[in-house]
């Protein structure tokens, strides 16, 4: 059995649509889920589904020790960011090579780096007119989305889209591909 932690910061869709489809499958599971944030809505969706869930605060992702101890701990194979908002200490990332993986709301390596996450993304689209945008699924270096490219989708924009259509273009090609990919990795 491969182990995944989920790292989430926020609402936490993508965590819920990844541990139901991770459900009852024999080589995958979903162990825990893991915030930074104590008042994420991610907290509640993995209550709601079974999933045990630890908070570390912010401290202790600065050189990231616990919580690569609490990763070893509990035998965790691989580790997913479904919009989890702090830099993964270079401790971690050295323990985990190839082993961290990350999706980010458009075409990297545009619309990318410190700072650009939700809504933010989508605006910056919308102010370049771009014609397209989709997703990035990445392994995870040390730098804000640098790492090498797993998968990327695309959806088209429209002149008249607002940063509410786009985001619910992107979260639907996030929901469509990110639990797949991430299986395949899993199992590649
Ligand atoms: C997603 O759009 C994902 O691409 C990004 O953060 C967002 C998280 O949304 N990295 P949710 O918390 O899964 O609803």
């Amino acid at each position: 059995m491969k182990k995944i932690a989920i790292l989430a910061s926020g609402n936490g869709s993508n965590a819920e649509n990844i541990i139901k489809f991770f459900e009852n499958n024999e080589t995958v599971k979903v162990s825990m889920v893991i915030t930074n944030n104590s008042k994420a809505f991610v907290l509640e969706r993995a209550k709601k589904l079974n999933v045990p869930a630890i908070v570390f605060d912010n401290s202790n992702w600065k050189n990231g020790e616990i919580v690569l101890r609490f990763l070893k701990k509990n035998e965790i194979d691989f580790i997913v960011l479904a919009g989890f908002l702090r830099k993964i200490p270079e401790s971690i990332v050295n323990a985990y090579p190839r082993r961290i993986i990350n999706i980010h709301p458009a075409l990297l390596p545009h619309f990318g780096g410190k700072g650009m996450y939700g809504d933010r993304v989508h605006k910056e689209v919308i102010i370049n007119q771009e014609k397209e945008t989709g997703i990035t699924i990445h392994f995870v270096d040390a730098d804000y989305d640098s790492g090498a490219i797993i998968f990327q989708a695309k959806c088209p924009v429209k002149p008249e889209d607002s940063v509410e259509v786009i985001a619910g273009k992107v979260h639907e090609l996030e929901y469509k591909f990110y639990p797949q990919i991430i299986e395949q990795v899993v199992l590649s």
